[in-house]
């Protein structure tokens, strides 16, 4: 087991190193460059924001095994479940104490890592920002993500193209928006990403946000949990849509988009035709709904990959040189961070068994 998710990682890092070396280009800014002091045996803390979705848990997996196997000590920690922004920065401070020499960080609040950060460089660490951007600071050096904003505009336009392709009699579609917790920063990235291809839609009327919650503020879902979501699109419905079809559910990742279908079938809303639901991540769990139409899409965000090019930085920040990067910076509200973002895949039925050919545990769901 543990050799064989080594192995999905090495594969994956071999895959992109190979990659990087005709795409990439070094990092502007950000980074000194100098050595963080890193060597055999250092410590390297990776700070992890919580376990609702899968991502975050195999991420921790694949972050201990990677980091023991490049020949550091890994402390890797998930921000307890209650008084999770002051408990993650209380898990930072003592990965400070510590002496880790790099932090990888998935922030639970994007806003309020800023001592901790400051405290790292003022030890001579380096820190990366995994998957989600820690703002209001200039102590990060790197950024390292799947494109969120093209996250959100695969899932915008999956929402128009999964409604034309069900209701082939509709010219019109009525939907409902949900959005992820407003501490994260990307769901307001994944958010805008999808009313950028919706919003015009909107306007010449050809889609209904029926209950009129269209701001982030109306469609934001609580610390990402699936039971917030659920009393929400309850709400919707029983608000709602007693005489109206519901075509179509913007969620944005797949726990949510479950815990909006269970809502969408109590409420007698699944029949005659399920309504469109989107979704991210490409849990277990979604995919036998993905089959059999239940959840009409997921985003691949391939968890090993994006724990590779982490991985990857780290080896670059070791030998003292500035890690790679492949995009434009991300500004985090302080400064513009360098960033290398990983390119997400659509996946519906129809493309799911190419999309995790390489993934035994997903592929073999899809075959179930
Ligand atoms: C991640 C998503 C995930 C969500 C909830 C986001 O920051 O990018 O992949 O679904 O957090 O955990």
């Amino acid at each position: 087991m543990r050799k064989s998710v080594l192995t999905t990682v090495a594969i994956a890092g071999a895959a992109l190193l190979a990659l990087s070396g005709c795409s990439t280009r070094t990092a502007a800014g950000g980074d000194s460059g100098s050595n963080s002091g890193l060597k055999a045996g250092s410590i390297i803390g990776v700070s992890l924001p919580d376990k609702t979705s899968e991502n975050w848990v195999l991420a921790g997996q694949l972050f201990t095994d990677a980091i023991t196997k490049a020949g550091y000590k890994a402390d890797v920690q998930y921000a307890p479940a209650t008084g999770t922004a002051a408990g993650q920065a209380d898990q930072v401070s003592s990965m400070n104490t510590k002496g880790a020499k790099v932090l990888i960080i998935g922030a639970y609040d994007g806003k309020q890592l800023g001592s901790q950060v400051a405290t790292a460089h003022a030890n001579g660490a380096k820190v990366i920002a995994y998957d989600r951007i820690i703002q209001n600071t200039k102590n990060v050096d790197y950024y390292v993500a799947y494109n969120n904003e093209k996250v959100g505009e695969l899932q915008g336009q999956a929402l128009l193209d999964g409604m034309k392709a069900r209701y082939p009699d509709k010219m019109k579609y009525n939907i409902e928006l949900f959005s992820g917790s407003a501490t994260d920063p990307n769901a307001a990235v994944f958010f805008d990403g999808a009313m950028k291809i919706l919003q015009p839609k909107i306007a010449d009327g050809t889609v209904t946000v029926v209950s009129g919650q269209t701001k982030i503020t109306q469609t934001a879902t609580p610390d990402w949990k699936p039971e917030n979501a659920q009393t929400r699109m309850d709400a919707l419905l029983a608000a709602n849509y007693s005489s109206t079809e519901l075509d179509g559910v913007l969620s944005p990742n797949d726990t949510l988009g479950r815990a909006i279908i269970t809502s969408i079938k109590a409420a007698g809303k699944a029949t005659p035709v399920m309504p469109v639901v989107t979704g991210q991540d490409s849990e277990a769990a979604s995919i036998p709904l993905i089959m059999s139409g239940e959840q009409y899409s997921t985003i691949n965000k391939d968890t090993a990959k994006l724990v590779a090019q982490a991985i990857s930085m780290i080896n670059d920040i070791a030998k003292g040189n500035k890690a790679s990067t492949n995009s434009p910076a991300t500004n985090n509200g302080a400064v513009d961070v360098p960033t290398f973002y990983l390119a997400p895949v659509l996946v519906t039925k129809d493309n799911a068994a190419q999309s995790y050919a390489n993934n035994p545990t997903l592929l073999a769901l899809v075959k179930k």
